[in-house]
């Protein structure tokens, strides 16, 4: 066994995060971890990683038992860890990125030349394509997260832990992330994986350990002896949902308008270029693209936050001249990509996260004051009714799991009946069963009036929630796709640029 972890208990105050967890790893094994959000997944292998201690229970690795105080043990014995969020500088080279932190010395001076020989190696050998002198600001996701694979095989791991490596990826990508860790595997190296995604797993595991509620449900299951049904079962105790929305509620009332948006990098390049569109009131716009082809530049500059040429306005009345502070008070809701730079205050407790962003509304501000009572009152409304997992509104932002984060975020920027809704990936690390709670919310809201504009990596979301879906690639909106016809994979192509010209 690669990694043997018994009787696991880690405590939290007020939550058991880990209650006698089992997990055994086979060398040379894919082994997926699914439960819930909360389940306690990233405990448990930050707890491998040596990021936190056990208060219970053994791990031992290679079998010899093992106790880490810190990363740097678990990396001692061949431990490593890719996060969920990139953590690479991308003003640097690969080079630079792979060697930061643990430098090849000669004598006084960095050896770059045999730095660059052995990441040539390690990428030659698994197939991983990586170019040492690439900037990593000119890569792609799927790039990004092989160097962050080489990055950790460069220091000695033979285990290695992905916490949802495919939350980011568009299906191909996907396919190919999932050659490379067949790739290692065969090398006999160990690969633990976690995904929310029921048919990635089942693909990509050769066994399946199922955690609800702190604990292991089912140990080291087949992956052939089981299917999506099963697992969701065992996860949530229900069966699969589906993001399809029923009947249109599109009307022909305008909600927001967008017309000739430009935003230009800072070397004076199109990242958005002379996009135009409007979403009706009751209309889920959803717009496909690979990471990286403006999406995030256009969401900005939508919200205020990034400078940009042209006009937005929001159910009728021009707002292109408010900061962003004015048009979240004129309407707009506003899911962020990225939960922990712009969505939460992760120090702060959640009732303070309900006021970020909306202080100076009701249920948060009376007159000129801060609303303690109103904001307190209303954070426990949204932690009931969008089902966030917590002990309480007092705990800071950081002891939720990411799954129960999101949900707070969306529960927030739900409430106080935005006209527009901005979601850039809404259900992004959230579970099968949350997926469909905030699935339902959105098709309430929607139902109501509320106009959304969806970004999402999630093509099932994209396709099952949008009433018009548009693709955008390289700062364009370059095609209509129709969400009635269109499948997963040739949405996928023409996000790609593949159908271009056609
Ligand atoms: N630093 C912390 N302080 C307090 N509680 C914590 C801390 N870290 C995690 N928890 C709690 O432990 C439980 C398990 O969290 P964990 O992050 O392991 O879940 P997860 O299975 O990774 O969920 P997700 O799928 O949402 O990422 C949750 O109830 C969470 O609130
Ligand atoms: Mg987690």
């Amino acid at each position: 066994m690669a990694v043997e972890l018994d009787g696991i208990t880690k405590r939290f105050p007020g939550v058991v995060a880990n209650r006698d967890i089992h997990l055994h790893v086979r060398r040379g094994s894919v082994h997926a971890i699914c439960g819930e959000n909360g389940a306690g997944k990233s405990t448990l292998m930050k707890i491998l990683y040596g990021m936190q201690r056990p208060d219970e229970g053994t791990i031992a690795v290679n079998g010899t038992k093992v106790s880490f105080g810190s990363p740097s043990d678990a990396i001692a014995v061949g431990i490593g860890m890719v996060h969920q969020h990139f953590m690479l500088a991308d003003n640097l080279t690969v080079l630079e990125n792979v060697v930061l932190g643990s430098e090849p010395r000669k004598g006084l001076s960095i050896d770059f030349a045999g730095a660059r020989r052995k990441i040539k190696e390690i990428s030659d050998a698994y197939g991983l394509g990586v170019d040492p002198d690439a900037l990593i600001e000119d890569l792609g996701v799927g790039d990004r997260q092989r160097v962050e694979i080489l990055k950790v095989l460069y220091r000695g791991a033979r285990i290695i832990i992905l916490d949802e490596p495919t939350a980011v990826l568009v299906p191909q990508e996907v396919d190919e992330l999932f050659d490379n860790l067949r790739g290692l595997v065969r090398e006999g190296l160990t690969v633990i994986f976690i995904s929310h995604k029921l048919d990635e797993v089942l693909s990509v595991a050769d066994e399946i350990t199922v955690i609800r509620r702190g604990t292991t449900v089912q140990a080291g299951i087949d992956s052939k002896t089981v299917n999506a049904r099963q697992l969701a079962e065992l996860m949530v105790g229900s069966e699969l949902p589906s993001p399809e929305t029923r009947e249109s509620t599109v009307t022909d009332q305008q909600a927001l308008a967008v017309r000739d948006l430009t935003v230009r990098s800072s070397d004076g390049r199109p990242v958005v270029d002379n996009v135009s569109f409007t979403i009706h009131k009751g209309e889920v716009l959803g717009i496909a693209g690979v990471e990286g082809n403006g999406q995030a530049e256009l969401v900005e500059a939508i919200m205020g936050m990034r400078p940009s040429t042209g006009t937005i306005a929001l159910a009728g009345t021009d707002v292109t001249s408010l900061d962003t502070r004015r048009r979240r008070e004129a309407g707009i809701g506003y899911v962020p990509e990225d939960r922990h730079r712009h969505g939460l205050l992760l120090e702060a407790p959640l009732w303070e996260n309900r006021i970020l962003g909306h202080q100076t509304r009701r249920p948060n501000s009376k007159g000129p004051w801060i609303d303690r009572a109103g904001a307190r009152r209303d954070t426990e409304r949204i932690v009931r009714e969008y089902d966030v997992r917590t002990p309480g509104i007092d705990v800071a932002a950081d002891a939720l799991s990411g799954g129960n984060q999101q949900k707070l975020i969306v529960g927030r920027e739900m409430s106080g009946e935005p006209v527009v809704l901005i979601a850039s990936h809404p259900t992004r690390g959230v579970d099968v069963g949350a997926q469909a709670a905030i699935w339902d919310h959105l098709r309430a809201a929607r139902a109501q009036g509320l106009a959304v504009l969806l970004i999402s990596a999630d093509l099932d979301e994209l396709i099952g929630m949008s009433d018009t879906l548009k693709v955008i690639l390289r700062g364009r909106l370059v095609a209509d796709v129709d969400p009635a016809t269109v499948t997963p994979e040739s949405l996928g192509s023409a996000m790609t640029g593949a159908g271009e010209g056609a």
